[in-house]
């Protein structure tokens, strides 16, 4: 938020609430239905019929274990929270997105990769959903002038980041041999969603310190 020129106005969506000039904060939890936590979004978007210049996707919750203990509630969890709120989202901007507008969706390395440190199949599987999203969107919205990108971060200091078990063994596998800040992935966002990103479109951009490029 801080990032934020004074004049932006932004809608944000979360289940912790924030409380900042010009920001207007609607709870959602994606765990529920979709129905039920896109319907006041919808309506806000009714009543303001916003020109909606940038959107970015980072809601993400990982359930880390192997697949024969995995349950169809976790799975169905990771879907909605990390895929399906992507793709509703995106459908009920879409009217609002202004010619020109740029989205950044947040995935992950393991869209890619399994990671030596834990088996997490679902979560893999609904950062890779993204990719498609990304190209997609690109491909649908580039006529309009919208870029569409994302970024994948390795492994961050912060949130789902490795707990401090498994931080020295993945820093081993960085080329850069430290974890990423937060803030630099929100650098690269910034980045995609400024007028100096204006030729990239469907694109993805890894920031993990160079994990995993050793031979
Ligand atoms: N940390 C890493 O090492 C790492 C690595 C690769 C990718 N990522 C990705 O980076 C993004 C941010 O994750 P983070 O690691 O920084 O963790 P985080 O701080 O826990 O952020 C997770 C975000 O997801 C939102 N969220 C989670 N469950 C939700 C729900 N049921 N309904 C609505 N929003 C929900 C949270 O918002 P509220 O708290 O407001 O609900 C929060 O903004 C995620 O997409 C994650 O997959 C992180």
């Amino acid at each position: 938020m801080g990032r934020l020129s004074s004049e932006t106005a932004v809608l944000a969506l979360g289940r912790t609430e924030i409380q900042a000039p010009r920001v207007h904060w609607i709870s959602v939890d994606f765990r529920q239905p979709t129905a039920t936590w896109s319907a006041p979004v919808i309506a806000w978007l009714r009543h303001q019929k916003p020109s909606v210049s940038a959107f970015v996707h980072a809601s993400g919750v990982v359930y880390s274990d192997v697949v024969e203990r995995t349950t169809l509630d976790e799975w169905e969890a990771t879907w909605r929270v990390n895929v399906a709120s992507a793709f509703k989202l995106g459908q009920v901007l879409s009217p609002y997105l202004a010619d020109g507008a740029s989205v950044v969706l947040v995935g992950s390395v393991d869209a890619w990769y399994a990671s030596q440190d834990g088996p997490a199949a679902a979560y893999g599987a609904s950062k890779a959903a993204l990719l498609g999203l990304v190209r997609h969107w690109a491909s649908e919205w580039g006529p309009r002038g919208i870029r569409v990108n994302g970024v994948a971060p390795g492994a961050l200091t912060s949130g789902n980041g490795p707990s401090a078990q498994f931080a020295e063994n993945i820093t081993g596998r960085i080329a850069l041999q430290r974890l990423g800040q937060p803030g630099e992935v929100a650098d690269v966002i910034q980045f995609l969603l400024s007028p100096q990103a204006a030729y990239i479109t469907g694109a993805w951009i890894p920031v993990d310190g160079g994990l995993n490029i050793r031979y």
